[in-house]
C-alpha cells in the first residue's frame, strides 16, 4: 500500500487558534482525506509548538507558568479539529518526553557528524519572530536606524551569549544541487526562486542554544544550554514518527510539509540542512501556501479583525469554511477572506450548482420512477460526453491533487457538475417522460444519479459530511464516508439498475 506523510507547522500556543491556522490545517486534512479514498496509507500529524522565549514571556505576562499556557491553548485546538472534521492521525506537543527524546537525539547526531561547535554570538534578535539578524541584513533590509525586524517590524534587541553552533554554510552547495535536481522540492516557484536566492546569497552558521532563558529543551549533558526553538519545532516531524527507531519511521521522509510562506527558510532551509548532517532523507516537497487579509486589511489583534474559527462555525457549516479556504484563492497566493465572496462562492457553485443537480436529479427519479433506477440503456453522443468529461474530472482531480493546486480540483469538479445541469437542460427529462420514452428516460436518470455518486466521492475530501449526505440520499443507507474508497467505488457503473434511492433532502440550502 502506497504510503503517505503529511504535515502542518506546529503552532505556537502563545496565540488563540485563527484563519490562518485552520487554513493549512485544513489542506492538510484534504490531501489525507483524499490520499486515503484513493488507497493510501495515511500518517497525517498536526501539533503545538510549546517552547522558546516568546511562550515564556506570554505565559510570564499571564503570571502562570509555560506549561499552564501551553494546556490551555491546546485544549482549543483538541477541541477544534475535530469541529472542523480534521482527520490527523496524531497531535504532537513540545513538551512531551518523546519530543525531548527525539531532539536530544538529532542533536547528538549533528554533533556526532561534526556539525556542531561552540562559540561566542552576539547578534539582533526579534523575539516574536525568534529569529536572528545580523548587522548587514539589517542595513540592507534599512531597519538598522530604527531596530526594527525586517520580517515584522517590531523592536529587535542586542544579544551577546555563548552558544553553540551549526555548521549551516557546510551544507550550502549540497542543498543548493538538491534544489536545484528537484523541481519539484519547494513549491510553488515563486518560493522556490525565494530559497535559491537565499542560499546563493550565502549560509552562516546558525546559532543553534540559548542560555538566557530555560522554557525548552536543553542540550544533551549541557543543561545550561536549551536548543534553540526552530531546531526543537522542526524536529517535531521526526518525533511524530517514533525517532530514531519507531516502527513509524517507515512514514519517513514526509510527502509534503505544507507551512505558510513566512515560516520558508526554516523548512527550506535549515531543515534540509539539519537532515542531511543527520544522515536521514530529506521531505520530498515544501508547499508554502500565502496569506489571507480579512475583508482587505491585514488580520492584526490590534485592528480587532481576527477571524476566529469558533466565530465562523456558529455561523456556518465546517464544510462551508473548508470548501471556501480552498476554492477563493489559488494554494500558494495570498487571498482575501471576505463574508461576501464566501456566500457568493457558496450560493453559486454549491446551493445553485451542485445542490441543484442532486435535488432535480433525484427529485425526477421520484417522481417518475418511485426512486427506482432502471436499465442504463443504448448511449447516445451526449451520454459518452458525460461520460468522458466524468473520467477528465478524475484525472484532473488527481494530477491537481498531487500538485497541491486544491482551486483546480475544485474547478474540474464543478465544470463536471455544470456539465450535469446542461445534461439534464438538454435531454429534458420532464418531455421524456409526457413522450412516454421510458428506455430513454432511464438512460438519463442513471447518467444523472451515477454521475452525482462520482461527485460526491470527488468532494467528499473537501466537504466530507455534506458529501456523506448526498451519498446517504443516493445510497438509501447512512453512509460513512472514511469507507468509501476509489478503488471498489471510483468506477462508473457501481450503481445496480433496481436500486432504489431515497428522496432529495437539501443539502445546500441557500443562504440569505
Ligand atoms: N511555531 C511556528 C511553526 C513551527 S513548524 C515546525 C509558527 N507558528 S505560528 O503559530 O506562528 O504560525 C503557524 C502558521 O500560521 C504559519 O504557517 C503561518 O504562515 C500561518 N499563518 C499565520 N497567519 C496567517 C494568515 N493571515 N494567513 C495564512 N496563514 C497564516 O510559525
Amino acid at each position: 500500500m502506497p504510503q503517505f506523510y503529511v504535515t502542518t507547522p506546529i503552532y505556537y500556543v502563545n496565540d488563540e487558534p485563527h484563519l490562518g491556522h485552520i487554513y493549512t490545517t485544513i489542506a492538510a486534512d484534504v490531501l489525507a482525506r483524499y490520499q486515503r479514498l484513493c488507497g493510501s496509507d495515511v500518517f497525517f500529524l498536526t501539533g503545538v509548538d510549546e517552547h522558546g522565549l516568546k511562550v515564556q514571556q506570554a505565559a510570564e505576562a499571564r503570571g502562570i507558568e509555560p506549561i499552564e499556557l501551553a494546556d490551555q491553548v491546546v485544549d482549543h485546538y483538541r477541541k477544534l479539529w475535530p469541529q472542523l472534521a480534521i482527520t490527523n492521525n496524531d497531535f504532537i506537543r513540545t513538551s512531551e518526553a518523546r519530543h525531548k527524546t527525539a531532539v536530544q537525539e538529532l542533536w547528538r547526531r549533528l554533533d556526532a557528524a561534526g556539525a556542531i561547535y561552540k562559540d561566542t554570538y552576539e547578534d539582533w534578535y526579534c523575539v516574536p519572530c525568534e529569529t536572528y539578524w545580523t548587522e548587514t541584513q539589517l542595513k540592507d533590509a534599512g531597519a538598522l536606524k530604527e531596530l526594527q525586524c525586517p520580517d515584522c517590524g517590531r523592536k529587535i534587541e542586542r544579544v551577546k551569549e555563548e552558544s553553540f553552533f551549526f555548521r549551516l554554510s557546510a551544507y550550502q552547495e549540497r542543498l543548493l544541487e538538491h534544489i536545484r535536481a528537484h523541481p519539484e522540492f519547494i513549491a510553488p516557484v515563486s518560493r522556490r526562486n525565494e530559497a535559491l536566492r537565499f542560499v546563493e546569497g550565502g549560509l552562516r552558521d546558525l546559532s543553534v542554544s540559548r542560555t538566557t532563558f530555560s522554557w525548552g529543551i536543553h542540550v544533551p549533558d549541557n543543561p545550561e544550554h536549551v536548543v534553540y526553538v526552530w531546531i526543537d519545532a522542526l524536529t517535531n516531524y521526526l518525533t511524530a514518527l517514533g525517532f530514531p527507531d519507531g516502527e513509524d519511521m517507515r512514514y519517513w521522509p514526509a510527502d509534503v510539509h505544507l507551512i505558510g510562506k513566512d515560516i520558508l527558510r526554516f523548512h527550506a532551509v535549515y531543515w534540509p540542512c539539519m537532515l542531511m548532517a543527520a544522515g536521514l532523507p530529506l521531505p520530498k516537497r515544501i508547499f508554502a501556501h500565502g496569506w489571507w487579509t480579512v475583508e482587505g486589511e491585514k488580520m492584526s489583534k490590534s485592528k480587532g479583525n481576527v477571524v476566529r474559527p469558533a466565530e465562523l462555525l456558529n455561523e456556518m457549516d465546517a464544510d462551508i469554511v473548508r470548501y471556501f479556504l480552498l476554492r477563493e484563492v489559488p494554494f500558494g497566493h495570498d487571498g482575501d477572506f471576505s463574508h461576501i465572496a464566501l456566500k457568493q462562492r457558496y450560493n453559486t457553485e454549491l446551493a445553485n450548482d451542485v445542490g441543484n443537480l442532486l435535488n432535480r436529479s433525484l427529485a425526477m427519479l421520484q417522481k417518475y420512477r418511485g426512486g427506482r433506477l432502471g436499465v442504463a440503456g443504448e448511449e447516445t453522443a451526449i451520454d459518452r460526453s458525460l461520460l468522458a468529461q466524468v473520467e477528465a474530472t478524475q484525472r484532473g482531480v488527481e494530477k491537481a491533487m498531487s500538485q497541491q493546486a486544491f482551486h483546480e480540483a475544485l474547478e474540474h469538479i464543478n465544470t463536471l457538475v455544470r456539465f450535469g445541469n446542461r445534461y439534464v437542460e438538454e435531454n429534458a427529462p420532464w418531455s421524456l417522460a409526457k413522450q412516454g420514452e421510458e428506455a430513454r428516460l432511464d438512460t438519463v436518470l442513471y447518467h444523472l444519479v451515477e454521475s452525482l455518486r462520482l461527485i460526491a466521492m470527488q468532494l467528499a475530501p473537501f466537504m466530507p459530511d455534506k458529501c456523506a449526505r448526498m451519498l446517504t440520499q443516493i445510497m438509501n443507507r447512512e453512509v460513512n464516508v472514511d469507507e468509501v474508497n476509489m478503488r471498489e467505488h471510483g468506477g462508473w457503473g457501481y450503481l445496480q439498475s433496481g436500486h432504489v434511492c431515497a428522496k432529495p433532502e437539501p443539502v445546500f440550502p441557500r443562504m440569505e
